[in-house]
């Protein structure tokens, strides 16, 4: 069975840093999701690039239900996620890494949980902790063995998109505590834990936010960063799926909907 499937971000598309990948689908109540499999360190590994295969797929118009329902009818128990980021923190630099602990969204009408009423019912599930904390211990401790320098705890801002925000918009967002600007990581995090899975972010700045750099942004800068840094996104990727200790969870995500009865495909 499938444990643990990677959600790559902008930039994190090619599924080869797995072996022998295979290409499947799977069909979900909200459309059929397209998504890889291979092998790492003795264990099967999903690879979804979250924008499609050639970024053919807008931050809005990701069917983020689709894609978390897929690999948790797959069995997949831990997901790492990436994502390109903005910076509003000077301290978050273009090219670091951040495992950010904490969620603002700012995301408009999206779907955003697996139950509207009827026969699914009614959740409220805990965000107390968004992101599953031994997961994310996981990745901190693969990024020590590497030597790959990355903040422990930073607060994403998740925007609608697919325009980038104004300087006012940043202004705001950093006097509310944000450190880090991105478009998709809500509502995948919030369906990950109805879903009982562990989840947990890895963001590479790729660039200063809006107004914080001089210069206009542009798509163009944020690929460019994320290609510069690939290669230890990758090691960091490889060496977390090593580290993971499939079956051994020792935190409470897969028990998020225990007072609902737990989650239901
Ligand atoms: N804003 C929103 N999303 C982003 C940015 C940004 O500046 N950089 C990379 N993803």
């Amino acid at each position: 069975m499938i444990k643990i499937a990677i959600i790559g971000g902008t930039g994190v598309y090619d599924p080869n840093i797995l072996l022998n990948v295979r290409s499947e689908e799977i069909s979900t109540p909200y459309g059929s999701v397209q998504y890889n499999v291979g092998e790492y360190a003795g264990k099967e590994v999903a690879f979804l690039p979250r924008h499609g295969n050639k970024h053919s797929i807008p931050p809005h118009l990701i069917n983020y239900r689709a894609n978390i329902w897929a690999m948790k009818k797959l069995g997949v128990e831990n997901i790492i996620a990436t994502t390109a980021v903005g910076s509003l923190n000077i301290e978050m630099k273009p090219g670091h890494f951040v495992l950010v602990d904490q969620f603002l969204d700012f995301t408009k009408g999206r779907a955003s949980t697996f139950y509207e009423g009827g026969e699914r019912g009614v959740v409220h599930v805990d965000l107390t902790k968004p992101y599953c904390e031994k997961l994310r211990e996981t990745v901190h401790t693969a990024a020590k063995a590497l030597t790959i320098p990355i903040h422990t705890k930073g607060v994403y801002v998740c925007t609608e998109g697919p325009r980038f925000e104004t300087p006012a918009e940043i202004n705001m967002f950093a006097q509310f505590g944000g450190d880090l600007v991105g478009m998709t990581n809500v509502p995948e995090a919030v369906l990950a834990r109805e879903a009982e899975m562990c989840y947990s972010t890895v963001s590479m700045v790729t660039n200063y936010a809006a107004g914080i750099s001089p210069q206009p942004l542009t798509h163009g800068e944020v690929l460019e960063t994320m290609a510069a840094n690939g290669d230890n996104i990758k090691k960091l990727i490889m060496k977390s799926i090593e580290l993971i200790e499939v079956g051994s969870a020792t935190c409470s995500c897969s028990k998020a909907l225990a007072e609902y009865g737990g989650f239901k495909l």
